[in-house]
């Protein structure tokens, strides 16, 4: 781990089925970074409890996310992978940083806002969420923290987090970076919205055929007839033709929406088009993940084993911590 290397670090929350969105905008970054950072992937399970009460559910969902990320490529060996919750320091040190931030300071996060717009019950996690996420990105030291545009301001908060603490105890902790890939920081979803599980436009990473014949034809379009130009930059099919095509299949799909005539394009051609597209990429994903599946003790261990990787570095940070705050005496 000691390598010289950068430090990446990102964490996965354990909700359900991952969809493109996340794929692209976060869970890629992970596995290209893996071969030239050393870092850490860990399963948001604390994170999860926010909003998901049901045990079972739960746990399935842990072992769910492990295994997708096992599909799409991550290699334990390479990348230290495991569970937030049996690492204990991540709750402590979010409760010495409670002790450093204010109220009105966390009511500006997007997540509570929307949440309050929206007349959700907001539950105490819920509002301390981007401290918890402080905790488990300092403990580690990284240098950055590929995510999608919607966390950003999450590393923000840990760097603002940091900033704090350092001003109050010393140099503690190092300032992390988000690491946002800009043509996939949001990925749109069938109805053109950011893709989001909670607004029901997503194509599930790991979606059988039906499934994604399903979304794609869910794709809302205008009445224009295959003779009449289209403009790409605004037509949602071609949004993500563009996560999928070619760069040579893509140029050659936007001459024929923008040209139209006797060349054109029409939307159901241009949705079979992506069909495949999408099946083609999905497919060894799908079947890796199936072979992946059948293995679930070496799933429990990937996790334990990066458990014990992971603590002995938050420990070492987290005495350091105590110390500092003046609660450690012996
Ligand atoms: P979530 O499942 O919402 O916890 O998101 C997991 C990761 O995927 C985070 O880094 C998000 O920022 C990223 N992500 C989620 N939805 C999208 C999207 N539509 N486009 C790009 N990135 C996304
Ligand atoms: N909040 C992130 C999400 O919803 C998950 C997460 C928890 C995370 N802790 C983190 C991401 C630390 C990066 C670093 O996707």
């Amino acid at each position: 781990m000691n390598s010289g290397k950068k430090i990446m670090l990102s964490g996965v929350k354990p909700t359900g089925r991952p969809h493109i969105g996340n794929y692209f905008g976060a869970m890629r970054q992970f596995v290209e970074l893996q071969n030239t950072f050393s870092g850490y992937v860990f399963v948001a399970d604390l994170h999860a409890i926010t909003s998901l009460q049901n045990k079972e559910e739960l746990k399935q969902n842990i072992i769910d996310v492990v295994i997708d990320y096992l599909a799409i490529g991550l290699d334990p060996k390479k990348i230290t992978f495991f569970k937030q919750s049996d690492i204990a320091a991540h709750t402590e040190l979010a409760w010495i940083f409670n002790c450093l931030t204010t109220m009105p300071y966390l009511m500006r996060a997007h997540a509570f806002k929307d949440a309050e717009a929206k007349n959700k019950e907001v539950n105490v996690g819920l509002f301390d969420y981007p401290i918890l996420m402080a905790a488990d990105i300092l403990l580690y030291s990284p240098d950055v923290v590929p995510v999608g545009q919607d966390q950003k301001q999450h590393v923000e908060i840990a760097r603002d987090t940091a900033e704090k603490f350092n001003r109050v105890y010393g140099e503690t902790f190092k300032l992390p970076k988000e690491y946002i890939v800009e043509n996939v920081k949001v990925v749109p979803g069938t109805d053109g919205q950011k893709m989001s599980k909670s607004y029901k436009n997503t194509i599930p990473l790991f979606a059988t055929d039906e499934e994604i014949k399903k979304a794609v034809m869910s794709i809302p379009t205008d009445s224009k007839g295959i003779d009449e130009p289209k403009d790409p930059a605004t037509d949602k099919i071609f949004a993500l033709h563009a996560l999928f095509a070619s760069p040579e299949e893509l140029a050659a799909l936007s001459e024929r929406y923008t040209k139209g005539g006797a060349d054109g394009i029409g939307y159901k051609e241009s949705k079979e088009i992506l069909i495949k597209n999408i099946s083609a990429f999905i497919k060894p994903l799908r079947e890796k993940r199936e072979r992946i599946a059948l293995d679930q003790e070496s799933i429990l261990e990937i996790l334990q084993e990066g458990g014990r990787r992971a603590r002995e570095v938050a420990e070492a940070k987290m005495n350091e911590v105590r110390e500092k705050v003046g609660v450690k005496l012996y």
